[in-house]
């Protein structure tokens, strides 16, 4: 029998848990639909906010592939063991007419047992709960905050914030949650020694998932121009990135418990990399990169790939959830008596 992939994130069902995650390829109508018509369950539309000058870093956007020893890859291949180093602002679009066109993208996808998510990235603290309300005015059924823009100290001032601090964050989602009744999501850095604090402070604020995490900020010297790699900073990750991510996911469970629905990303490449993430305690997984550089045909192969993982375990999707971290073992219980010899 087909396995069963539909899954829960707290009041949202999924009919599987392979979700397009935000960037660029999600920052016009066209991208939104197109990620829908690939067979993604969801897809989170390119960040926002009501600040002109956020909106206008998304001029300086760039991106380059770098292989293991850290040199530029010719465009259009992708290695497994390639990482993605990019500077990125919000969606370019203003803001009114940003909403108009997610809220046509979600009503679309709704058709298609699917959801389209506005997202949500704070500029002026008093303007987000407006952008909040407004995102549930215009009919847009489900609202992710974003609070781990990577770039967001590279910036102007005031354009992007990333709160670092369990009280930042609890401030920042009350205040969505004051304003909005939708579904809310609040996806956290990856940028903080304590990811699990930050993750209870977002729940206990009135986060009804957690998204887990952004990517790093890192720095890249060229060694043949000796000039930083793009000129400036930027977000990286690789598939590197899954099992830093997943330690946060694991003990996120750990410490939060197994009710906490979280959404996973970051280094995810595909259909075993979301078995992993859903074995850690994700319930679904935003996929990213992946998506930007292969094309929307990933998001099928990633979900087909899922599909096989669990024809082969005789397991429906929501089996998988939680399932490697709850029998992870303390250093302590490790059992060191001797194996037996193999036959
Ligand atoms: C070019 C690019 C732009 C991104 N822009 C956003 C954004 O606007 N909002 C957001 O929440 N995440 C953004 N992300 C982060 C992704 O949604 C995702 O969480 C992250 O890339 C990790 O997943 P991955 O390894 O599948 O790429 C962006 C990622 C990339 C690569």
């Amino acid at each position: 029998m087909a396995p069963d992939l539909s899954v829960s994130l707290g009041p949202v069902q999924l009919r599987h848990p392979v979700v397009c995650g935000s960037g660029e390829h999600l920052a016009s109508e066209a991208g939104l639909r197109a990620a829908i018509d690939a067979g993604a369950a969801a897809a989170v539309a390119k960040s926002a906010n009501e600040t002109p000058a956020g909106r206008d870093q998304w001029t300086v956007r760039r991106w380059t592939l770098l292989s293991e020893d850290w040199r530029e890859l010719p465009a259009g291949t992708l290695p497994r063991s390639a990482s993605l180093m990019n500077r990125s602002g919000l969606a370019p679009t203003p803001w009114d007419e940003w909403l108009t066109i997610i809220a046509r993208a979600d009503a679309r996808a709704r058709e298609r047992d699917a959801w389209v998510l506005a997202s949500v990235v704070p500029g002026d603290e008093r303007e987000l709960p407006r952008l909040a309300a407004e995102v549930e005015q215009a009919g847009i059924r489900w609202l992710e905050l974003n609070l781990s823009a990577p770039h967001a100290g590279e910036g102007v001032a005031g354009a992007i914030e990333r709160p670092d601090s369990p009280e930042r964050v609890s401030e920042l989602t009350r205040s969505v949650r004051a304003r909005c009744g939708l579904p809310l999501t609040v996806k956290l850095t990856a940028e903080s020694a304590d990811v699990v604090a930050l993750a209870r402070a977002a729940r206990e604020s009135g986060a009804d998932s957690i998204a887990m995490t952004g990517r790093h900020l890192g720095f890249l010297p060229d060694l043949r121009t000796r000039r930083p790699v793009l000129g400036t900073f930027g977000a990286i990750s690789g598939s590197w990135s899954l099992p830093l991510t997943l330690r946060w996911i694991a003990k996120s469970r750990l410490a939060l418990g197994a009710e906490l629905p979280i959404v996973g990303s970051n280094g995810a490449r595909d259909g075993d990399d979301v078995a992993r993430f859903l074995l850690a305690g994700a319930s679904a997984v935003q996929l990213a990169t992946v998506v930007f550089l292969e094309g929307w045909g990933a998001i099928r192969r990633i979900v087909d790939q899922l599909e096989s993982y669990l024809v082969e375990a005789e397991l429906d999707a929501r089996d998988l959830i939680g399932d490697a971290t709850d029998h992870v073992l303390a250093y302590a219980q490790v059992d060191l008596s001797p194996r037996p010899e193999a036959p």
